[in-house]
């Protein structure tokens, strides 16, 4: 650890707000799936940013994209066009399948936020003024502003903030029947994570999210994926919804989209976008041309690197490398995963403990709970990276630091 830590911990507890509890380390660079700490030490980053640095640290694509808009035009918003912002638009339409149109904000609880202002001006239109309600799920998370934070179904991070926005009720993913017990005419739509990521890694299964369509379209109530942490090539596809087959009429995206820089986005189905007329809805920074040129570049990187093909293959490395330490250890109750958004649970709650000692040892992983650690590494991970973590691990485990 360096001596510009101790000095920005010191400064930090005296004029930030008390909202982390910060790691004792003080990254100052990265590259690829590398961090760099202020006194030189490497670390492999096993956490991206949660779920945010994708295409890897400092990935000289976007930084160059950066670079040559900043030093032309920085802001000027959303009240004229810029450059940037209608192609980026078009690429991310392109990719959702087409007949679609975006709106750009600055992060993932403000794109859910316009997509529940979308889904209710359309339900106003489309369906009356009574239907207004949005059926989220158990252990999910939307994000931390009042409406995210109300469709957010974990009632501990809600409570000391009531009253939160009324109009949303839960039920448990995979379970059609306890969905259509939910909907009622009061209902304008459903929204889900196609795979739960800050609640532990919990997939919702394809054949739930297909019926789920199924159960939409026959009562008319629109169908919102939150592809915030799962989009953009985590799980394998650029959206993990692809893989089921089910396209929803609402989509959110935020974090991976500017691999580490501020973006939200809400994608919708032309017919549904086209209930925001002027003045609905807006953003002073959301579309602007550096972001939206990091954005262009990062999706251009994305793909000519194969990250989707990427995450699948070492995805299932990485789940079969956890898979053989439950079984080696006897510590691991069970491993989740899709693509390279995976986590395991521990037997006993050590997972904060194991956290913490990994960073000491040169690894930065996540834990969502006291039980469950997650990993969420750059997509470009390698199957080297992913051994050195497994040999980590083992040890790691049995000697019970976990
Ligand atoms: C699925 C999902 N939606 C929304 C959010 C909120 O995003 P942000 O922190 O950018 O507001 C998160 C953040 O973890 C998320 O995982």
């Amino acid at each position: 650890m360096g001596s510009e830590f101790a000095r920005l911990a010191a400064l930090d507890a005296g004029s930030h707000m008390n909202t982390y509890s910060r790691k004792p380390v003080l990254f100052v660079s990265g590259r690829g799936m590398r961090l760099f700490d202020d006194g030189g030490r490497e670390y492999l980053d096993f956490m991206s940013g949660i779920g945010t640095v994708n295409l890897g640290h400092s990935h000289p694509a976007v930084v160059e994209a950066v670079r040559d808009q900043i030093g032309k035009l920085t802001h000027i918003t959303n009240l004229f066009h810029v450059e940037h912002r209608a192609e980026l638009a078009a690429q991310i339409v392109d990719l959702f399948g087409g007949d679609a149109r975006v709106f750009f904000g600055n992060s993932g609880a403000e794109a859910v936020e316009g997509a529940v202002k979308l889904a209710r001006k359309w339900a106003s239109i489309h369906k009356g003024p009574d239907s207004r309600n949005i059926v989220a799920a158990h252990r999910s998370f939307h994000g931390r502003t009042l409406a995210s934070l109300a469709a957010t179904g974990q009632p501990a991070k809600q409570e000391i903030f009531t009253p939160i926005s009324p109009g949303f009720r839960h039920v448990e993913i995979n379970d059609v029947a306890a969905l259509e017990e939910a909907l009622d005419d009061s209902v304008c739509a459903v929204l889900l994570e196609p795979v739960q990521g800050e609640g532990g890694v919990f997939p919702c299964t394809h054949e739930y999210l297909r019926a789920v369509r199924e159960v939409c379209d026959a009562r008319g109530i629109l169908l919102i994926f939150d592809e915030v942490q799962c989009g953009i090539y985590r799980t394998g596809p650029v959206f993990a919804h692809q893989a089921a087959g089910a396209r929803p009429d609402i989509m959110t995206l935020a974090k991976a989209l500017g691999n580490g820089l501020p973006i939200g986005a809400v994608v919708a189905r032309t017919p549904v976008a086209e209930a925001f007329v002027p003045g609905d809805h807006g953003s002073t920074f959301g579309g602007g041309p550096v972001i939206c040129a990091a954005a262009r570049a990062n999706l251009d990187a994305l793909m000519e690197e194969r990250a989707g093909e990427r995450a699948t293959s070492s995805g299932a490395y990485l789940v079969a490398g956890l898979e053989r330490l439950m079984l080696e250890t006897n510590r691991i109750a069970e491993v989740r995963g899709v693509g390279l958004m995976v986590a395991f649970d521990l037997i006993e709650p050590g997972a904060v403990a194991l956290v913490d000692q990994a960073l000491a040892d040169g690894f930065v992983l996540n834990s969502t709970s006291a039980n469950t650690v997650r990993l969420l590494p750059p997509l470009c991970c390698t199957t080297a990276e992913i051994d050195q973590l497994m040999e980590y691990l083992q040890h790691a485990i049995t000697e019970g630091r976990g």
